[in-house]
């Protein structure tokens, strides 16, 4: 896990005095509850989602790993109900396509795991979820974003194609968490490209699209879209303060330092937070793009109350916002579900979906 480079991106974020924005008050909501023609007919002025997606969970820690099962999480069909019963209205679905494809042209992508896919996919939307797949963990795409330009174009021209005739509320994400080689210019370049690539055969489907430098709210302002192009989502991920989320995780270097860390909920640790939100919002509204929390979450080496407290404010702060979000993930280290005790963490699962 490339953990040195997050604490690059963690030191270089700190290292920009950025001013201080208030906002004030809650932002009309931008993805509006109302259906709409998406998948049919030419692109509107102003699309909406196709329906209600504010509350959601990643299923990390399995497609995208090497194999699945790999990371200790194998996807079960009881998963999409229990996620949809409590009141989860989409999943997130990350997925390691580099792992399950050929590594010549064609690049063809390998069709048992394709079928794996698909039945996750089905399986998210027969449960009234709304489905986002991802291309998650391309390594060598970050370290030789030129070497892999081409591979990277192949394993989306065959996903949307594979994907052409399923409903609006399955969305495409481009590519988790760029960062490395895959700089802002380099990235801006190969997502335009990536796009020109879906729109050939999925002209209004929702593509979710996030910053360079590991999708951190404060490099959105590095990211560049085409203009012409109504029906994209702008996602970023919230990991702050990282010392406390990535305490004593395996992947970030020198994190066992930070174990013990707690988040107490004090005024300055909240504003730090609410800065960074409006600091996401107030450049959407410049840009006129809907937003999207696609991960968030504290690992659970910090102490439970910390992570709930944490938990509770990021998701009602993105709420009061209107910015929908996915929590980082449901059952494997940062998880709600412990998938042995087949119980939901109840705390943690009451964090994000309050009783009502
Ligand atoms: C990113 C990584 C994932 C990691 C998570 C939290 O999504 O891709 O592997 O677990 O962030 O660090």
């Amino acid at each position: 896990m490339p953990g040195e480079e997050r604490l690059t991106r963690r030191a270089s974020a700190a290292a920009i005095c950025w001013s201080t924005i208030f906002l004030g008050g809650a932002l009309t909501a931008m993805l509006l509850l109302s259906p709409s023609e998406l998948g049919t007919g030419q692109p509107q002025v102003a699309p909406k989602i196709p329906r209600p997606m504010w509350r959601g969970v990643n299923l990390g820690n399995a497609l995208e790993a090497p194999y699945e099962g790999a990371w200790g999480v194998i996807l079960r069909e009881e998963y999409f109900r229990l996620i949809r019963e409590v009141g989860f209205d989409t999943v997130r679905i990350p997925i390691r396509w580099s792992a399950h494809a050929e590594a010549t042209p064609p690049y063809a992508i390998d069709e048992r795991f394709f079928r794996r896919v698909d039945w996750a996919i089905d399986q998210a939307l027969k449960h009234g979820l709304t489905a986002i797949i991802n291309v998650h963990h391309y390594d060598e795409l970050v370290a030789d974003p030129e070497g892999h330009r081409e591979r990277f174009l192949a394993l989306w021209d065959q996903i949307a194609r594979r994907y052409v005739d399923r409903p609006g509320t399955l969305l495409f994400e481009l590519l988790n968490e760029p960062h490395n080689r895959l700089t802002a210019p380099l990235w801006n370049q190969l997502l335009a490209q990536a796009l020109r690539v879906v729109r050939q055969t999925n002209p209004t489907r929702w593509v979710v699209i996030g910053p360079a430098d590991w999708n951190h709210v404060r490099s959105l302002p590095t990211l560049e879209l085409p203009k012409d192009d109504p029906y994209i989502l702008v996602t970023f991920h919230y990991y702050e303060p990282f010392p406390f989320t990535h305490q004593g995780a395996a992947w970030v270097p020198g994190s066992m330092a930070w174990l013990g860390t707690k988040w107490e909920g004090r005024q300055e640790e909240k504003q730090a937070i609410e800065r960074d939100l409006d600091f996401a919002v107030l450049w959407a509204q410049q840009h006129d793009r809907p937003l999207f929390l696609g991960e968030f979450g504290a690992y659970s080496r910090a102490d439970l109350p910390s992570r709930v407290r944490w938990t509770e404010f990021v998701a009602r702060q993105a709420e009061a916002r209107g910015i929908p979000w996915c929590y980082w993930e449901f059952c494997s280290g940062f998880g709600i579900y412990d998938p042995r005790a087949q119980r939901w963490r109840e705390e943690l699962l009451r964090a994000l979906i309050p009783l009502p």
